[in-house]
């Protein structure tokens, strides 16, 4: 008699293992993790416009390709919220084991994010913040710290005076909010009666954005000493229209990201004056998912450092920002 009860308990699991083994996922009880089942990450970036999210996305690929039990699916929304939003609840839908995303803005993709790591799914917040704590981990640089070194190199650099454009990064987004306030900070221009930001505009991290912004403040404004910009598109595409008006060469330019192509080597031709180090979080983002898939506790958040690159110490490397 239990020889069948038994029987019939091993029939009714194979009956469940065959049913989910028709879904493209294995079936739980399966061994996950492995190079013939590799758990499945789900990388939601909110565009691929810019040279920096291009490496984010080559960061977290040449990471997760030196482990042959996880295989990443990327989405790119191009710039767009409500498309990210949809992108999210599609990997969501496709049972990824873990959610990666950098996403455009915090208000319009907390709640997406949220209902994933209600479901279960762990979930790493790349670089731009989402809103409350539904998430499992969030990584990225410190964008007030980053910020208020950008002000205080600034003060310093135009000795305590000068008019200054601030070209802002999109203020719907954390880093904007963040090196904003933060640079505010760190210029203290309340005790400098001579310090003057004379134009801000929200460029939206894009470069003909910058440039259109600076076009405006050119023509309002004879003289400007300095251009600080969220970004180093954003610093490129003032010092493109500085050039046009043929006031480059008065103005010094100063940006944030720091890549080995575009904003270091921007300051060894001499076109910005710094720029900072903002790391992506790529191969950190690979490192804590696969912490998370082992079972193993990952921090709530990972601070990631930043680093200054002037005329004079690019090429020993630049220096570490305390
Ligand atoms: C790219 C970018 C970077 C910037 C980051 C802030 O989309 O604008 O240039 O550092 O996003 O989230």
């Amino acid at each position: 008699m239990w020889r069948f009860v038994l029987l019939g308990f091993a029939l009714a699991l194979a009956g469940c293992n065959r049913d989910q083994g028709t879904s493209d996922r294995p079936a739980a009880s399966a061994a996950r993790g492995t190079p013939e089942a590799p758990w499945l990450i789900g990388m939601s970036q909110c565009n691929l416009g810019e040279p920096w999210r291009v490496q984010m996305n080559e960061d977290i690929a040449k990471a997760a390709a030196k482990h042959n039990n996880i295989k990443v699916v990327f989405k790119d929304a191009q710039n767009d919220s409500l498309r990210q939003r949809t992108q999210v609840e599609e990997l969501v839908a496709q049972k990824i084991d873990v959610l990666i995303i950098s996403p455009k803005e915090t208000a319009p993709l907390t709640k997406p994010v949220a209902e994933a790591y209600d479901k279960g799914i762990p979930v790493i917040v790349l670089d731009r913040r989402v809103d409350g704590d539904k998430f499992t981990t969030f990584i990225g640089a410190d964008n007030k710290k980053i910020g208020r070194a950008a002000g205080a190199w600034i003060q310093k650099t135009l000795g305590g005076k000068g008019r200054i454009v601030e070209l802002k990064g999109l203020m719907t987004s954390s880093p904007g909010q963040d090196r904003h306030s933060g640079f505010r900070e760190g210029l203290a221009a309340d005790q400098h009666p001579d310090l003057q930001v004379v134009f801000e505009a929200d460029m939206q991290w894009l470069e003909p954005n910058a440039r259109k912004e600076m076009s405006s403040a050119l023509t309002a404004h004879p003289e400007i000493d300095l251009v600080y910009a969220h970004n180093d598109p954003g610093a490129h595409g003032a010092w493109l229209a500085a050039k046009e008006a043929g006031r480059h060469e008065k103005i010094k330019f100063v940006g944030i990201d720091a890549l080995p192509h575009e904003g270091i080597r921007y300051v060894k031709e001499g076109v910005l004056a710094a720029t900072f180090a903002y790391p992506t979080g790529g191969t950190e983002a690979i490192d804590t998912a696969l912490k998370i898939l082992r079972g193993e506790k990952a921090e709530k958040e990972i601070v990631l450092g930043t680093r200054l690159y002037t005329h004079d110490n690019v090429d020993k490397g630049g220096e570490a920002v305390e």
